[in-house]
C-alpha cells in the first residue's frame, strides 16, 4: 500500500468535506435553492477579496479570467504595461498581443521581484499606458510582487488601472482589494479555494467597470457586463459548474470559520518551515522575495538531472510536487504550501524531500535535517 499526496502549485488537495458534498445529486441552476447559494457564496468572496464589488464566476480555468480582463476593459492599440517575472507574467504579454494591445514589458530576472521604482519609471515614460498587469505570486519562480505599491502608482492615474493575477495569492497572503486600490483581482478554483479546477472567480473596481463601458475588443461568452448583471439576480449567464459552487460554499465557509488573518498566517508558518527546511539542508531559495504560496529551489550541482527531484518523489515516494517550466526546467523544483495544508503535510513533503535527494546523490546531510528544521519552526512559533 502507498498513499499519495499532492503537494503542487495547483491543483491543490481538495477537503473531505468538499469531496462528501460532490457525490450528491445535482441540483438546477434557475432555482430559488441555487439562487441562495449564489448569494452566500458571493458574501464569502466578498470576505475574501475584501471588498464591496461583487465577485464574478466564470466557467473557466484562471487564464480565461485573465484573457477576459483584457478583452472586457482594454480597447485594441491601448497600452498596457506587463511585469514579466516568468511563466504567468510572460502569459499576460502574449494575451495583450493576442488581442492588438501594445505591451510594454518588464522582464524581470528569474526569482526577481520587479521594484516600485521599475514600474514607476515605466508609468512615467508611458503616461498613455491603460494598465499594469502582473501577478501578486508568481508561481514559476515562488516570488511575491509589491501589489500594494504598484496599485497606489496606478491608484493615483485616472485612466490607468492595476490588473491582479492573485491565482495562487489570494487566500495565501493579504490583499484588501478596495484598500489597495486594486483594480482586477483574478483567483481560480484549484488553488488557495481549495476545489477542482474549473471555476475563476474575479472582481472590478468601478474604476475598471468605468473603462469597461469603452472597451472594444470582441466577446460573447466571457462578457463580464453579462455576468455583473446576472450575479445581482444570484444566476450566472451561462449553466455554471454548479457542483463546484457547491463546493465553493463549503470552502469559504471553512475560510470563515479559521479567520482570514489566520489563513495567512499558517501559510507564512508553512512557507517558513518550508525555507527553514530546505536550506537546512543546503539549498537555495531561487526567490529573493519569496511567495507563501510556493517555494522554488535551486537544484544542487550534485544531481545532474534536477527533473528527476519531482519524477522519484512522486514515482517512489507517492508525493508531487511541480519541477521548474519553460528556462527553469530541471533547474528548479517546487514545494508546495497552499491550501489545504497543514503542518504535516509540510513535514511529508520535506521527509520525501530528504528521502529523494539521498537517492539522487546529494548526500551532504544527516536525516533528519529538514524535517528537524520543520519542527523547530513550528516550536518557536
Ligand atoms: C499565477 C498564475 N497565473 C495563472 C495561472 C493559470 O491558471 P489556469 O491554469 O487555471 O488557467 C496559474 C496556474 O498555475 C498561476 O499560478
Amino acid at each position: 500500500m502507498r498513499k499519495t499526496y499532492l503537494l503542487t502549485p495547483g491543483p491543490t488537495q481538495v477537503p473531505d468535506r468538499v469531496l462528501a458534498l460532490s457525490a450528491r445529486q445535482i441540483i438546477h441552476h434557475r432555482t430559488p435553492q441555487f439562487t441562495a447559494i449564489m448569494e452566500e457564496v458571493n458574501a464569502g468572496l466578498k470576505y475574501l477579496f475584501q471588498t464591496k464589488q461583487d465577485v464574478l464566476l466564470l466557467a473557466s480555468s484562471g487564464t480565461v479570467a485573465m484573457d477576459a480582463a483584457v478583452t472586457n476593459l482594454f480597447k485594441t492599440g491601448d497600452k498596457v504595461i506587463a511585469i514579466n517575472g516568468g511563466k504567468f507574467g510572460e502569459r499576460w504579454s502574449k494575451i495583450a498581443t493576442a488581442y492588438g494591445l501594445q505591451t510594454v514589458e518588464l522582464k524581470l530576472e528569474p526569482g526577481t521581484a520587479a521594484t516600485v521604482k521599475q514600474v514607476e519609471a515605466l508609468l512615467v515614460a508611458n503616461p498613455d499606458a491603460r494598465g499594469v498587469l502582473f501577478q501578486a505570486s508568481e508561481t514559476s519562480t515562488g516570488t511575491r510582487m509589491p501589489t500594494r505599491e504598484i496599485c497606489a502608482l496606478t491608484k493615483s492615474r485616472k485612466d490607468c488601472i492595476s490588473v491582479v493575477d492573485a491565482i495562487t495569492a489570494l487566500g495565501v497572503f493579504d490583499l484588501p482589494m478596495d484598500d489597495w486600490g486594486i483594480d482586477v483581482l483574478i483567483t481560480g478554483s484549484q488553488k488557495a479555494l481549495m476545489l477542482p479546477p474549473g471555476l475563476a472567480c474575479l472582481a472590478l473596481s468601478d474604476k475598471a467597470w468605468g473603462l469597461a463601458a469603452n472597451a472594444n475588443i470582441p466577446k460573447f461568452y466571457f462578457d463580464l457586463s453579462k455576468e455583473k448583471k446576472a450575479i445581482a439576480k444570484g444566476q450566472t449567464t451561462w449553466t455554471p459548474p454548479i457542483s463546484l459552487i457547491i463546493g465553493l460554499q463549503e470552502t469559504l465557509k471553512m475560510i470563515r470559520e479559521e479567520g482570514l488573518h489566520n489563513v495567512f498566517k499558517r501559510h507564512d508558518l508553512l512557507a517558513r518551515a518550508t525555507r527553514n527546511a530546505v536550506k537546512a539542508l543546503g539549498l537555495e531559495v531561487l526567490s529573493k522575495d519569496p511567495s507563501n504560496a510556493v517555494t522554488a529551489v535551486r537544484v544542487p550541482a550534485e544531481i545532474k538531472d534536477g527533473k528527476l527531484i519531482p519524477k522519484t518523489m512522486r514515482d517512489k515516494y507517492g508525493v508531487s510536487i511541480a519541477g521548474g517550466q519553460d528556462e527553469l526546467e530541471g533547474k528548479i523544483f517546487r514545494l508546495t504550501h497552499l491550501g489545504y495544508i497543514d503542518r504535516f503535510d509540510v513535514l511529508i513533503g520535506i521527509g520525501a524531500l530528504e528521502l529523494t535527494l539521498q537517492d539522487l546523490g546529494y548526500s551532504k546531510f544527516q536525516f533528519g535535517t529538514g524535517t528537524g528544521a520543520v519542527l523547530q519552526t513550528y516550536k518557536l512559533t
